[in-house]
């Protein structure tokens, strides 16, 4: 090979890892860079070039450093050399992971806080056509500092709202919302396929007899019909009927019993607006039926109806919600999240989901997130789950994934910009 070729050939690879290192705005190297093009007779300036990008090397993560690209219109941190990077609103499905106090919670409240300024007036014009909705389930009260951002957030505490789970979207025929809120019971309550069934004919019989009252039973209306129906006592049914009432009992006679005791619910009325759903205080299975529950009826109604919004959901503590073993039990079929995440797209409905276990939240948000977000983890198995879920081969790349510093997550787009990168998220006072 020639010294001019060799030279070329050094110049092109060069270029290409001075653009990794960040170091293209770089006078000093685009001007070794450049007489290594043009001199004739030496390849000094080029083996200079290579040793400042081994040396720059060592002052960064061996991740590669990402173009503009990862910028958006929501923001959320920075790159290693103070870039922004950002999310655009209809990028869908966000997984944030990291152990507890890394800053999961934080980030959401940063991206949160700008969505809610997103439907802003700019002299008496809307600065962006799509209109955003934020709903929160978050088992804090920390997220209420949004409040300071806009005071038009609904906080749901279930004190005071209403809710009935059997009243179904307006426009859905009830049998038809018979079948979804049957797949919601049982696996919010872990039943199996006998109990759905009893379920579903006890629902439509009910529904039949209300349809000429002009109101939709409540929980406590079913309660009451299945308690009412006789079956032999060793028959199958009358197990059905002894699961159906047993979960039915703690729920209408637990904390929840004031929210469920009502035939129509404030619930229609929540699509348009800004809430942040406290769960804190719902024993686990009544946590995932009623994020199941809430997130099944926007799916619906949206399907439905025009309403011209497109809803952020952020699921502060994802784990029950996402747990793995819904998807160990064949019987119960896909779980409702994971048909809700690879259908609500469609429905601009954005699912956020924080964890601190990776590795025990199933694959349907690990498959459909267009961004992912890693903080430190402290378990081995998260790590390994996260960096096999954002493509993370390189050895040194690997290593760095168990020594990030507070406040930096290595983060995968699954568009745009392809490669995983370092994010700082920046000091905030929210
Ligand atoms: N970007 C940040 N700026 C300022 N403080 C932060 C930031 N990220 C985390 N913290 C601090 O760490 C604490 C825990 O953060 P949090 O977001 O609640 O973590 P997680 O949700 O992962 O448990 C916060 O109360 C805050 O004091
Ligand atoms: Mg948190």
């Amino acid at each position: 090979m020639n010294n001019y070729f060799k030279r070329t050939i050094g110049a092109i690879n060069s270029l290409s890892a001075l653009k990794k290192a960040g170091l293209l705005n770089n006078p000093w190297a685009v001007c070794r860079l450049r007489s290594a093009l043009l001199k004739k007779d030496s390849l000094e300036d080029l083996q200079k070039l290579q040793s400042a990008i081994e040396v720059s090397k060592m002052f960064r993560s061996p991740f590669d450093i990402p173009d503009n690209s990862v910028d958006g219109l929501i923001k959320f941190a920075l790159t290693e050399q103070g870039m922004p990077i950002g999310i655009f609103p209809e990028e869908c499905h966000h997984l944030i992971c990291g152990q507890t106090g890394t800053g999961k919670s934080t980030v959401l409240k940063i991206l949160f806080s700008q969505a809610l300024r997103f439907n802003r007036f700019q002299n008496g014009h809307p600065i962006n056509t799509e209109k955003l909705r934020c709903w929160l389930f978050v088992k804090a009260q920390d997220m209420r500092t949004l409040l300071n951002i806009d005071r038009n957030i609904l906080v749901v505490n279930f004190n005071m709202i209403k809710l009935n789970p059997l009243e179904p979207p307006p426009g859905m025929r009830p049998i038809e919302w018979a079948s979804i809120f049957a797949d919601l019971w049982i696996q919010a309550f872990r039943l199996y396929e006998g109990s759905k069934g009893f379920l579903i004919e006890c629902l439509n019989k009910l529904y039949v007899k209300y349809s000429s009252l002009g109101y939709y039973p409540s929980l406590f209306d079913l309660y009451n019909y299945v308690t009412a129906l006789k079956f032999p006592v060793i028959s199958r049914t009358a197990r059905y009927q002894e699961s159906v009432l047993n979960r039915l009992g703690g729920l209408i006679h637990g904390s929840l019993g004031s929210v469920f005791d009502c035939s129509k619910g404030h619930i229609s009325s929540l699509i348009n607006l800004h809430a942040i759903f406290e769960i804190i205080y719902l024993a686990a299975e009544q946590q995932v039926f009623m994020v199941n529950y809430l997130l099944s009826y926007l799916f619906n109604y949206k399907l439905i109806h025009e309403t011209g919004l497109r809803h952020f959901v952020g699921i502060d503590d994802a784990n029950l919600i996402f747990d793995i073993a819904f998807e160990k039990r064949p019987d119960l079929g896909l779980p409702i999240i994971h048909h809700l995440l690879t259908t609500v797209r469609k429905n601009k409905i954005n699912i956020f989901a924080c964890t601190q276990t990776p590795h025990q939240v199933g694959a349907s948000i690990h498959s459909n997130s267009f961004a992912k977000l890693m903080f430190s983890l402290s378990h081995g198995k998260d790590i390994e789950c996260m960096q096999q879920s954002m493509g993370i081969k390189n050895l040194e790349q690997k290593a760095y994934c168990y020594k990030l510093k507070p406040r930096e997550a290595v983060v995968k787009f699954s568009a745009r910009y392809q490669e995983p990168f370092i994010a700082i998220v920046p000091e905030v006072k929210l």
